[in-house]
């Protein structure tokens, strides 16, 4: 079997790429590119379309998103090209190639108001980046009917810098030492990405395998928690001091953060849940430790 992973030098793709270990990969990066990705610019339907035709996948998984707001802001337009332009042309191009396709969505669809959400819960996304996801997954449905689109929440796991995840910069934050607000009103779900990526590889799986999943799936961890309790709890469990920590409500009152996106992840199939549960306690303290004093080096 061989698999297509668009996005794989991102903090989810990198654990994608690892799940599908016993296909043939081709995993793809734009600006982070390394030896063994193919670089690829998801804009651009000709560079999709040349991988593609080259490599015959039988399954494509896109990983390819903006979800920076520094970039949401400052680029607006390229940062949705990125999440809604780039969805819609795997789309065409996974189908027009006779691969099953797997799309990678996020909570930010829902408003935040009435959790949990189930994947036929009605959409009404606060932010521009919900908006872009929410029309990333009207455009997979349109060019590709049988794909499968799977929303995950906030991600967390080893990263290449401490901003590439809200846990690790939270990290960065507490090790710092400067005063700063975290908001302790908006509830996150972090989700290991290798767990995320495990439930991406089952589902490729079952639709390899013909199996009918409903176009929604959610996959999400059980415990939700603020950033500022995030920090408390990275504190703790380091010996670190968090009182130039404050709990504060930046992100509640901004209005463009759902309050409470959590995922309802009952209406995926038993089969399809992943051989382990990840809990945040005994996963956060690897993944967060390199970034609690800047001048260590990040493992991966
Ligand atoms: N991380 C989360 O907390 C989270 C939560 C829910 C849903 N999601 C969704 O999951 C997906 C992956 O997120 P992530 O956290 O892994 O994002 P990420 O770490 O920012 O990675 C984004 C990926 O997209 C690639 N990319 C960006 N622009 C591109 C372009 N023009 N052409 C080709 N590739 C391009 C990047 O390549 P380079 O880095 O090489 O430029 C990178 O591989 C996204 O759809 C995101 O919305 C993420």
């Amino acid at each position: 079997m061989r698999a297509v992973i668009f996005g794989a030098s991102g903090r989810l793709g990198r654990s994608v790429v690892h799940a599908f270990a016993d296909m043939t990969v081709t995993g793809t990066a734009f600006s982070r590119s390394t030896s063994g990705l193919a670089t690829v610019d998801a804009t651009a339907a000709d560079d999709i379309e040349r991988l593609l035709g080259r490599d015959q996948p039988d399954v494509v998984v896109n990983c390819v998103g903006e979800r920076r707001p520094a970039v949401w802001a400052g680029a607006p337009a390229q940062a949705r090209d990125r999440n809604v332009d780039a969805a819609r042309l795997i789309a065409e191009a996974a189908r027009r190639c006779g691969a099953r396709f797997l799309h990678i969505s996020s909570d930010y669809v829902f408003d935040g108001k009435t959790p949990p959400y189930r994947p036929g819960s009605l959409p009404n996304p606060v932010n521009t980046y919900g908006r872009w996801k929410l029309l990333a997954e009207e455009a997979v449905r349109a060019a590709c009917p049988d794909a499968a689109i799977l929303r995950l929440p906030v991600l967390y796991g080893p990263v290449q810098f401490a901003a590439e995840t809200n846990l690790t910069e939270i990290a960065r934050q507490v090790g710092a030492g400067a005063r700063v607000e975290l908001d302790d009103v908006c509830v996150r779900y972090p989700t290991h990405a290798d767990e995320a990526a495990e439930v991406c590889r089952l589902i490729a799986g079952a639709l390899l395998h013909g199996q009918h999943l409903g176009t929604v799936a959610h996959w999400s961890a059980e415990q939700g928690f603020t950033k500022y309790q995030m920090a408390r709890l990275i504190a703790r469990r380091f010996g670190l001091s968090a009182d130039h920590i404050r709990a504060g409500e930046a992100d509640a009152v901004s209005g463009d953060r759902p309050i409470d996106c959590r995922l309802d992840c009952q209406d995926l199939p038993a089969a399809l849940h992943p051989a382990r549960r990840r809990l945040f306690h005994a996963e956060f303290p690897p993944v967060v430790e390199p970034w609690l004093l800047p001048a260590r080096p990040a493992t991966s």
